[in-house]
């Protein structure tokens, strides 16, 4: 059984510590986290961020979000927009076209891809042949290098034969398929009902066109959910064998999400039970030898991700989790994130005024954060946290007068968590255990100097 997935303590131990430790809190996909980036954030430093990539010349990953999808799935919680318009779609995708262009002008198309990422929304609600343009401009103007990585999210209800044949002559071979439970009584539900054999007939399609990686992406947290449902429906999708596998947390905030209001919280798992299900799944995946990534991310013992975890060099970004370690990133589209050494950057989140700000001036950036050096160095000792579960003050902290000693205080001011089994003394610092894994906000949390100044900010519940 692969090491550190699942805890020695009794279950209801485990529960009488979330109940006592567990936190609202971010996710920490960035630090600084996204609310505390500014609105209106200059075009001109954005410019500059441009330039900082050419100069550096490596490889950046880029993301392109389309976010329409064809009919809404009460749970969601992505920037996405249902329309059964193709004129909406491919109006939008002439947007994304001239945002691509206007960029790939600018750097004088001397930037490259080493990843290239479609993500929504439901990438694959778009036309098929829109889909092709849009690709064949994005590799025009940012070329990928030899071996690049190219991923695609789809709804595979919506996926034809002609979409994953056009990303698979562009060189698309991960494909992650949304999934997120098979009971029927949950399908419906959460308005989306797919069968298993459909299902295992799509992964197949999938690898006939040649992706040799599948993720699937599932939730547990759903109306209707129990340990025994849950259990089926991790059994079914173990049989397609997924190179890779996401078990989010249901993140329930009605108050913000309206559609999520449709949905019936009384037949909602209570937190206890939504405890068994995470930890009978980091049991069911570990039985099977996958790695586990991060949080709710699995890994086959031979994957990239599973490798890059074992090498202690894992990364994450928007984007998900990679082995590219630091590696930049551009956005295009609308609420699309770029992440440079320097800054972040995202554009506008709604398709109609994203379409009207390319249309008044080429560029869609609404709001972003410049790092200073204290931000790069605590945005790394995060990273290594939630990824590489290691807690160490890293060597660039000595570029910032005093910050080293700042950083190790709170280092040593997570000693309380070494009793309940949570952290193990390691190095300098502290190597996180397999309880520890379900804390992981808990211990990241005390390095962000900003979140005193966020207690108007709602967060999801870790479990
Ligand atoms: C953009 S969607 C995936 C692509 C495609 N639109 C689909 O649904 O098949 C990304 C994933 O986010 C997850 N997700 C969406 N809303 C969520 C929520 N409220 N809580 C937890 N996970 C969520 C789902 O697992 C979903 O597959
Ligand atoms: S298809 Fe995907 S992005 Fe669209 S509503 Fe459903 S979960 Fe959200």
């Amino acid at each position: 059984m692969t090491e550190h997935v699942v805890p020695a303590l009794p279950e209801n131990e485990i529960f009488e510590l979330v109940e006592r430790l567990d936190v609202r809190g971010p996710r920490y996909t960035s630090y600084p986290t996204a609310p505390v980036w500014k609105n209106h954030f200059p075009k001109d430093d954005y410019l500059q961020g441009l330039n900082a990539l050419v100069q550096r010349g490596k490889p950046i990953a880029i993301y392109l979000h389309l976010p329409f999808c064809k009919s809404r799935c009460l749970y969601c919680g992505c920037n996405s927009f249902i329309t059964g318009k193709e004129e909406t779609i491919c109006n939008y995708v002439d947007h994304l076209i001239a945002e691509i262009r206007n960029v790939g002008k600018y750097v004088e198309r001397k930037l490259t891809h080493s990843w290239l990422h479609l993500g929504g929304g439901t990438p694959t609600h778009t036309p098929p042949a829109k889909l092709a343009e849009l690709l064949d401009v994005l590799l025009e103007e940012v070329p990928g290098i030899a071996r690049a990585e190219r991923s695609v999210e789809v709804d595979p209800r919506v996926t034809t034969d002609e979409h994953l044949r056009i990303l698979s002559e562009r060189g698309f071979r991960r494909i992650s398929i949304g999934l997120q439970d098979f009971d029927e009584t949950v399908q419906k539900s959460i308005n989306r009902v797919f069968s298993v054999e459909k299902m295992q007939a799509f992964v197949e399609r999938c690898r006939s066109f040649g992706f040799a990686s599948v993720n699937i992406d599932m939730i547990y947290g759903l109306p209707y959910q129990t340990a025994d449902s849950w259990k089926r429906t991790l059994e079914q999708v173990s049989t397609f064998r997924p190179e890779r596998l996401a078990s989010f947390g249901y993140a329930h905030l009605p108050d913000k999400i309206k559609h999520q209001r449709a949905l019936p919280a009384e037949k909602m798992p209570t937190s206890r039970e939504r405890l068994g299900m995470l930890l009978d799944t980091n049991r069911h995946f570990a039985s099977m030898d996958y790695q586990i990534i991060g949080m709710d991310h699995f890994a086959a013992p031979h994957d990239a991700l599973a490798e890059a975890v074992r090498e202690g060099h894992l990364w994450r970004n928007f984007m998900g989790y990679t082995e590219i370690r630091g590696v930049e990133m551009l956005g295009f589209g609308a609420s699309s994130i770029g992440e440079m050494n320097e800054m972040f950057v995202q554009n506008t989140t709604l398709p109609k005024v994203y379409n009207q700000r390319i249309d008044d001036d080429g560029w869609a950036i609404a709001r972003g954060h410049k790092l200073d050096a204290d931000d790069r160095v605590r945005k790394t000792m995060i990273n290594d946290l939630m990824c590489n579960l290691i807690v160490r003050v890293p060597n660039e902290a000595d570029e910032v007068d005093g910050l080293r000693e700042k950083l190790a205080n709170i280092t040593a001011s997570l000693a309380p968590f070494e009793e309940p089994g949570l952290i193990e003394p390691y190095e300098d610092g502290w190597k996180v255990t397999a309880l520890g894994r379900l804390f992981l906000r808990n211990l990241a949390m005390p390095f962000d100097r900003y979140l005193p100044d966020q207690a108007n900010v709602t967060f999801s519940r870790t479990i």
